[in-house]
């Protein structure tokens, strides 16, 4: 038996990945190296991913799948806070915030369905692998970022004609 709180809680993060697509949308313009806009388009398509693969449990489960525009307002607004940093302090905010969001998503499979769990723990991972990117890019070693995205994705991401 799946519990209304339950399925709240999977749509929750469902809308983190709305919320991921947008803050990734939105920084593409503030960093411009090839290397930099390689890791941050990688990640857009890992949100992108993750959004599918929730939307199916979502979706079995009568869930809504609309994508908030409140999930893309408050991505918009934590890009405020970042969009004067240089890349090296945004990167090491961004592993803060990431921390947050992974702690809450530990909470939520603690009590998930067993049902649930696969593609929740598949979450916590790609939090963990968010984590460990950003904190290589804020330590100047975006290429190994990059590989570590790359790696997670169904669809990567080929490196333009520019690179
Ligand atoms: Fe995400």
């Amino acid at each position: 038996m799946i519990t209304e709180q339950q399925k709240q809680e999977v749509a929750e993060m469902y809308q983190g990945e709305v919320y991921g697509e947008a803050f990734y949308c939105a920084l593409l313009p503030l960093f411009d190296s090839p290397l930099q806009q390689h890791l941050i388009a990688s990640l857009l398509q890992l949100e992108t991913e993750n959004k599918a693969r929730l939307r199916q449990i979502v979706y079995e489960h009568g869930g809504d799948i609309s994508e908030s525009d409140q999930s893309r307002e408050e991505a918009r607004g934590f890009i405020r806070e970042v969009e004067h940093m240089s890349w090296t302090e945004a990167t090491a905010y961004m592993v803060a915030a990431s921390v947050e969001f992974q702690d809450r998503y530990r909470e939520i499979v603690k009590t998930a369905p067993d049902v649930f769990k696969p593609v929740l723990n598949y979450m916590i991972e790609h939090e963990d692998l968010i984590i460990a990117a950003m904190r290589l890019a804020s330590e100047g070693e975006d290429e190994k970022a990059i590989d570590l995205v790359a790696d997670q994705l169904m669809l990567p991401l080929p490196k333009p004609a520019a690179f």
